[in-house]
C-alpha cells in the first residue's frame, strides 16, 4: 500500500502549492498561508520534508533546527490519505534523518485529544515533559513532548 512514495526535502514552488492546499483542508482558519510558509522556509534552520505520492505531495513536516535541537512546527497528511500509514512513514523518515545528524533533542506540541499523532510520537519514544495552558485558539492545552537522541 505504501509503495510509490518518496520522502525528501521540499523542491520547488509547485510542491509548496500542495502544502498550502493541505494546510487549508487540515487546519481550516488556522492554516498557514503561502506567504507564511515561505517566510518559515526562509528562516534560519528551517526545513520542510515532503511526502510525495506519484506526482503529488500528500504530506509534509516542517521543523526548525537550533544548534543540536529541533522543534517540529507542522506535520500533516492530506485528509484523503490519512489513516493509511503515511504519517507514520513520514515521521519515521524524519527521525532517521535527525538520528544521522548532530541533533540531540526533538521537541513538539500536540493536542491531548490528537490520539493519532500521539500514537505515532509515543511509539517512537517521545515523552511528555510539560503542558502549555490555553495553547490552542479553542482554549485547549498542548502537551509538550521530547525525544532525546543518543543520550
Ligand atoms: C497526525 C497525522 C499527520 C497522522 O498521519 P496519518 O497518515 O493519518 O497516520 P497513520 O495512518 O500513519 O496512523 C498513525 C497511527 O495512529 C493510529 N490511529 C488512527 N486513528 C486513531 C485513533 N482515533 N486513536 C488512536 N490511534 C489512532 C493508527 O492505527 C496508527 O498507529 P499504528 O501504526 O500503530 O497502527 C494526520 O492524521 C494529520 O494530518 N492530522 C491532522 C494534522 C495534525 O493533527 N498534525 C499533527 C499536529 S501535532
Amino acid at each position: 500500500m505504501l509503495s510509490g512514495v518518496e520522502v525528501r526535502p521540499l523542491h520547488d514552488e509547485a510542491e509548496l502549492s500542495f502544502i498550502v492546499g493541505i494546510e487549508r483542508e487540515v487546519f481550516g482558519e488556522l492554516a498557514w498561508t503561502q506567504d507564511m510558509l515561505i517566510k518559515e522556509y526562509e528562516s534560519p534552520g528551517s526545513q520542510i520534508m515532503v511526502l510525495r505520492y506519484g506526482d503529488r505531495v500528500i504530506g509534509y513536516l516542517i521543523f526548525r533546527k537550533f544548534i543540536d535541537e529541533v522543534e517540529v512546527l507542522r506535520f500533516a497528511v492530506s485528509p484523503n490519505y490519512q489513516g493509511r500509514g503515511y504519517g507514520r512513514l513520514l515521521f519515521k523518515k524524519f527521525l532517521e534523518e535527525m538520528k544521522k545528524s548532530e541533533i540531540k533533542n526533538i521537541y513538539l506540541e500536540v493536542s491531548p485529544t490528537n490520539f493519532r499523532a500521539i500514537r505515532i510520537y509515543e511509539s517512537e519514544g517521545f515523552k511528555k515533559i510539560g503542558r502549555r495552558k490555553n495553547y490552542y485558539s479553542n482554549g485547549e492545552d498542548a502537551l509538550v513532548l521530547n525525544l532525546k537522541i543518543g543520550g
